[in-house]
């Protein structure tokens, strides 16, 4: 297919690193196209295990380039060290690029969203402070600096001071000290030098590619259910992770999207404030999916909230995406659960039900509807390396999360490590 996305179908971390590293081997490009280093994508390979934040998933396949779309946002000092992170690890990186429209990630930037958050509970999003926000806003609100411009000196110095002037009269705001643009000049410098040779003008290169019929795997950064758009409002990030804008953070036409592959894990979790209907809090159900599923943020080690698998919210987010593949992850967290309860629909507080995720003031008061499934305590699912070999309880669970989604499961994961998953052939 020379057009596949992989994106998250929930609140984000279902396995979308380790998704996009089981098939980069066969692409002739991966592109991250929207998002920032607020990603915490765990590919865990020969190399070790690596907690990738701007990289693509893609990176340990010498023969795939990966790129660093234009719908992203890039702070190159953490990528910088991202990158010797990874080459301390025997990883070669002569494969990433950089689009020089892709916007940079400020300092002032983090300090904003760290200031942002600070105001206290009713103002806070529970974000990952990585800048996001405040870089995404500078984007649209047009005053934004693009990678490409660090070689421009003049154009940058001009555009910088009106940027900085407004990040300053913010930062004021909040009694923060203003930042010196003189500083970041300094900073410009070396990030022209470390990254300038990375840099590539997405047209004509990918549209290029495109023509040649080279085959390209799009990654999306957290998920359908913090989408800007279409998330639960405002808890969620400031791009869009569904694949509908894949092929604009990419450089590629809308047509040019064959499939979409969404990543579901056999459970659901989220971090950061917002509704999530099916969140267990505390109960025993929820520590054993934390503890079981290490579910913990892979970039601010925050824990996860944890819940059962919400089929109403899968359904909804895979007809946005216009899923034509379901890749299920962690199913071995379940083993030994006794039973199992899958939402399939949510009750308002006047009794009536629905089957679509309203917005947030709605969302907030809906009581998920439960079906009970049994687990399959007797038997472990982490040895399976085909459908056959799942214990038939899982293979049911399974076959009713594909109904109610009514998108095909393709892929199964029982375990992080590359080897432990399998294509679905029943
Ligand atoms: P992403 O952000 O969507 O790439 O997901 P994360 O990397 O944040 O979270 C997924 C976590 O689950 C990582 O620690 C993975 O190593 C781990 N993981 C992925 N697939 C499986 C699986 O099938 N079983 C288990 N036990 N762990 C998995
Ligand atoms: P991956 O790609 C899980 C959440 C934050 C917060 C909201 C907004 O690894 O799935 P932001 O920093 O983007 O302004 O935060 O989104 N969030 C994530 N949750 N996984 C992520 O990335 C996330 N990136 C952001 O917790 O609720
Ligand atoms: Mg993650």
């Amino acid at each position: 297919m020379p057009v596949t996305a992989i994106v998250g179908a929930q609140w984000g971390d279902e396995g979308k690193g380790r998704m996009v590293d089981a098939l980069a081997g066969n692409m002739d490009w991966v592109i991250r196209f929207q998002g920032g280093d607020n990603a915490g994508h765990t590919v865990v390979n020969q190399f070790g295990e690596f907690k990738l934040h701007l990289v693509p998933s893609g990176i340990f396949f010498p023969q795939t380039k990966c790129l660093i779309g234009t719908g992203c946002v890039v702070n190159p000092a953490t990528l910088l060290e991202e990158l010797e992170h990874i080459e301390a690890a025997g990883v070669g990186t002569d494969n990433l690029f950089l689009s020089s429209r892709a916007q940079m990630l400020m300092p002032y930037h983090r300090l904003l969203d760290a200031a942002h958050e600070g105001r206290g509970k009713g103002s806070m999003l529970g974000t990952t402070k990585r800048g996001i926000g405040p870089a995404y806003s500078d984007k649209s609100a047009r005053r934004g600096l693009r990678l490409g411009d660090l070689f421009h000196p003049d154009w940058l110095e001009e555009r910088l001071e009106k940027a900085v002037a407004f990040a300053n009269r913010e930062l004021a705001h909040y009694g923060q000290p203003a930042v010196n643009p003189a500083d970041l000049f300094e900073q410009f410098r070396l990030w022209r030098d470390k990254l300038g040779h990375r840099l590539i003008d997405p047209l004509p290169v990918i549209r290029d590619a495109y023509r040649q019929g080279q085959s390209f795997l799009l990654e999306g950064q957290l998920a359908a259910m913090r989408d800007l758009d279409w998330g639960t409002y405002p808890y969620v990030t400031s791009s869009n992770p569904t694949a509908t804008f894949a092929p604009v953070g990419a450089g590629l036409p809308p047509q040019a999207l064959e499939r979409v592959i969404g990543v579901v894990k056999a459970y659901t979790t989220a971090v950061g404030l917002g509704p999530m209907p099916t969140d267990q809090g505390e109960n025993e159900a929820a520590l054993w999916l934390r503890e079981h599923g290490h579910e913990y943020g892979a970039t601010t080690g925050r824990p996860r909230r944890c819940g059962w698998l919400d089929a109403v919210a899968l359904q909804v987010v895979a007809y946005l995406n216009g899923f034509t593949d379901i890749a299920i992850t962690k199913l071995d967290v379940l083993d030994g659960l006794p039973q199992l309860k899958i939402c399939t629909g949510y009750r308002l507080p006047d009794g009536r039900s629905i089957d679509y995720v309203p917005d947030t003031p709605l969302y907030e008061t809906v009581e998920p509807i439960y079906e009970s499934w049994p687990g399959w305590p007797a038997n472990s699912t982490s040895q399976a390396r085909s459908w056959a070999e799942l214990p038939a309880a899982a293979q049911a669970y399974l076959n009713r999360i594909e109904e109610l989604a009514g998108v095909p499961i393709r892929f199964v994961s029982v375990g992080p490590a590359r080897d432990e998953m399998f294509e679905v052939n029943r």
